[in-house]
């Protein structure tokens, strides 16, 4: 696939299933995301690739960190952050490691972090395997940060789902480009 065709064709992909990506082509990927634009090199990206039972791990640390939040949790919250992480193969853990730096505020290391995060999309595309990427309250949370084992200084900015699409696609949206785009050119 070229370049502009997997960026006109990435397609986000809830309905996930086996196989996910082998251990060799996600060093591939990740070789891409840690080319995402840095401004001062701080290279303020972590990854944490989580498969099979260990997903259960990360449901509990959901569970865990929900429970921190709101005590008010009943079964049926508990139920779904269980299966939350059980949707898709793999997941990878979007971790921002912020650096104190006198011209880069936390804002741009998080962007940055995004960019690497859509560099693994396309990667993905490109190898034929689908993806999704979620928030939601299991983001921007420092109790998930805790739970994780990461310093206080990471931000979770998400998470991508990762799999094989199960073939429910939905049709990508024709968008005017002429409706994001102005043209400055004297
Ligand atoms: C930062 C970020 C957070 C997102 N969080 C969620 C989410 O929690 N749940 C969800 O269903 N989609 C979420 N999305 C949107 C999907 O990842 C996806 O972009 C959307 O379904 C549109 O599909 P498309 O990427 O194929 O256009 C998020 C997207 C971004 C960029």
């Amino acid at each position: 696939m070229d370049t502009l065709q997997a960026l006109q064709t990435r397609n986000s992909i809830p309905f996930l299933t086996e196989p996910a990506p082998t251990s060799e082509q996600m060093q591939e990927i990740y070789k891409g995301a840690l080319r995402a634009p840095d401004h001062a090199r701080l290279r303020p990206w972590k990854f944490i690739e989580v498969r099979g039972s260990s997903r259960e791990k990360l449901a509990n640390i959901f569970i865990s960190a929900s429970k921190k939040l709101n005590d008010n949790l009943d079964d049926e919250d508990i139920d779904k952050l269980r299966n939350a992480p059980l949707r898709a193969p793999m997941i990878i853990v979007l971790a921002a490691n912020i650096k104190e730096h006198p011209k880069v505020p936390k804002i741009e290391q998080i962007i940055s972090l995004g960019a690497s995060a859509q560099n693994i999309l396309l990667g993905l595309h490109d190898m034929g395997y689908a993806a999704v990427w979620r928030t939601g309250k299991l983001a921007f949370n420092p109790e998930i940060t805790h739970e994780l084992g990461l310093e206080d200084n990471f931000e979770i900015i998400g998470y991508l789902y990762v799999g094989t699409s199960t073939g429910k696609e939905k049709p990508i949206p024709e968008l005017d480009v002429n409706e994001f785009v102005d043209v400055w050119d004297e």
